[in-house]
C-alpha cells in the first residue's frame, strides 16, 4: 500500500492545471528522472566524443544490466530501439517466410503496428489477416481458444499485444507462446504498454521476440524503447538502420544505430530505480486497484459497459469504456470532442472508436486522483450539448 504521504511528496513534471488521464499514450516523468537526463545531456554537451566514442558503450551496458534485470531477461538479448514501433519493424524485415505466408494477429492491434504488418505483407507476398476477439472479453481462455481457432495452415507469424492499446484487455501472453510453440508458429510480443505495468519476466515468456518501451509506465524519456530476442534468431535480426557493427554481434549492431541520443536509454535505467525506490509492486498494485475503481465509477454513472470484466481481472492499469453519448462515427468527431475536453476542461483523455461505439480510455499513475473521474464525468455530460445526437 502506498500512503498518501508517499504520493504527495512525489513530484512530477506535468502541469498541475491538467487532469491527466492519459498516462497511456506518451507516460509521464517524474522531476526527479527528468533532470537526471537534462544532466546527462550537459554533460554529453561539455565532451561529446568521451561521453559518446570513448563511454557510450559502457554507459549503456550499465544501463542494459539495469533495465534486463527489471525485465527478467539475459542482458544479451536486450537490444535498444527508439520504440516499439521501431521494435516491430526490426522483427518483420529479419523474417524470411516464403510467399503465401500469413501474419496474424488480432482486431485488438496498434493501428500503427497493423499498417506496418500490412505493408510488409504486400511486400513480400504475404497475406496480412486480424482474428476478431470479440468484446467484451469474458476470460483469458476465450483469447485463447479464439486466437488458436484463427490460426490456417499457412499462418507464420502472429503478432499479439500484451496490453491492447484501445481496449487496454491483457492478454494472455504466456498461453499463447505455448500454443504457438506446439504449432510451428514464430510469436512476437507487442509489450509497449507492459513494463512498469505487468509484472514481468520475459526469460519465462520465452517467446520469439518481444518489443516494449521504457517511455510509458516506467516513466523514462521518450526514445527509450528495447527488442528483445530469443537466442533462436539472434543472429538474424538486424537494427532498421545497419551501420558500423553489422553482423558483429547482435549487441554491436543494435548498440551503434548511427548517431543518437544515448541519454534516454541512460535515463530509462534511472526511472526503473525511481521505481524500485517505491517499490515496482506497491505501484502496479496502486495503479491497478485506482483502475478498476475509476472504471467502476464510469461504468455506474454512465450504465454503460467496459470491454473487458468489471472486476479488472483483464486490465492493468488502463481501462475502457463506452462513452453514453452518440454521435457520427467517424475520426473527426471523436478527435474534436477529445480537443473540447481538454480546452474548456483541461481533461486530457483519449476518445476513440472501437468498432461500433465511441470509448474513453483511463490511465491511472501515480498522479492520479479518483476524483478526476467525476470532473470527467462532469465534463462529458456538459460535452453532450455539443457533440450528441443522442442524450
Ligand atoms: C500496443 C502498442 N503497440 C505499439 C505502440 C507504438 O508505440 P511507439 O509509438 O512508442 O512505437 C503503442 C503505442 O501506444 C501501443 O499501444
Amino acid at each position: 500500500m502506498l500512503t498518501s504521504e508517499t504520493l504527495s511528496n512525489l513530484s512530477w513534471m506535468l502541469d498541475k492545471g491538467i487532469t491527466y488521464m492519459n498516462h497511456g499514450s506518451f507516460g509521464a516523468r517524474p522531476k526527479e528522472v527528468f533532470e537526471a537526463q537534462i544532466a546527462l545531456k550537459k554533460e554529453f554537451e561539455r565532451s561529446p566524443i568521451q561521453f559518446l566514442d570513448r563511454e557510450g558503450k559502457e554507459r549503456v551496458q550499465h544501463a542494459r544490466i539495469i533495465i534486463s534485470q527489471f525485465l527478467g531477461c539475459s542482458e544479451k538479448n536486450l537490444g535498444f530501439i527508439e520504440n516499439a514501433t521501431t521494435g516491430v519493424g526490426c522483427v518483420i524485415q529479419s523474417l524470411n517466410l516464403p510467399v503465401g505466408s500469413e501474419l496474424v494477429s488480432t482486431n485488438h492491434v496498434y493501428n500503427g503496428v497493423r499498417q506496418l504488418l500490412a505493408a510488409a505483407s504486400e511486400r513480400n507476398d504475404w497475406t496480412y489477416r486480424e482474428i476478431e476477439v470479440q468484446t467484451p472479453v469474458h476470460s483469458p481462455q476465450q483469447i485463447l481458444d479464439t486466437v488458436i481457432d484463427g490460426f490456417s495452415d499457412k499462418t507464420k507469424l502472429l503478432v499479439i499485444d500484451h496490453v491492447a492499446s484501445i481496449t487496454g484487455v491483457v492478454f494472455p501472453v504466456k498461453e499463447l507462446v505455448l500454443a504457438c510453440k506446439e504449432r510451428g508458429i514464430a510469436i512476437l510480443v507487442d509489450g509497449a504498454h507492459s513494463p512498469g505495468m505487468l509484472d514481468l519476466n520475459i526469460n519465462q515468456l520465452s517467446p520469439d521476440w518481444y518489443v516494449g518501451n521504457l517511455h510509458k509506465w516506467v516513466c523514462g524519456p521518450p526514445g527509450a524503447g528495447f527488442l528483445w530476442v530469443n537466442d533462436a534468431h539472434l543472429e538474424n535480426i538486424h537494427p532498421m538502420t545497419i551501420s558500423h557493427f553489422y553482423k558483429q554481434g547482435f549487441i554491436n549492431e543494435f548498440d551503434w544505430q548511427g548517431t543518437r541520443d544515448i541519454t534516454s536509454i541512460l535515463c530509462a535505467a534511472i526511472a526503473v530505480q525511481w521505481g524500485e525506490k517505491i517499490g515496482w509492486t506497491h505501484i502496479r498494485n496502486h495503479n491497478h486497484s485506482l483502475a478498476v475503481s475509476m472504471q467502476s465509477k464510469l461504468i455506474d454513472a454512465w450504465k454503460g459497459e467496459s470491454l473487458s470484466p468489471s472486476n479488472g481481472s483483464m486490465i492493468g492499469s488502463m481501462a475502457t469504456v463506452q462513452l453514453p453519448i452518440g454521435f457520427p462515427l467517424v475520426e473527426e468527431t471523436v478527435d474534436a470532442m477529445q480537443k473540447w475536453l481538454y480546452d474548456q476542461y483541461q481533461i486530457e483523455v483519449p476518445i476513440m472508436l472501437w468498432q461500433d461505439r465511441t470509448v474513453v480510455r483511463i490511465s491511472a499513475q501515480l498522479y492520479t486522483e479518483l476524483d478526476d473521474i467525476n470532473r470527467l464525468i462532469n465534463a462529458v455530460e456538459a460535452s453532450k450539448e455539443h457533440f450528441c445526437s443522442i442524450g
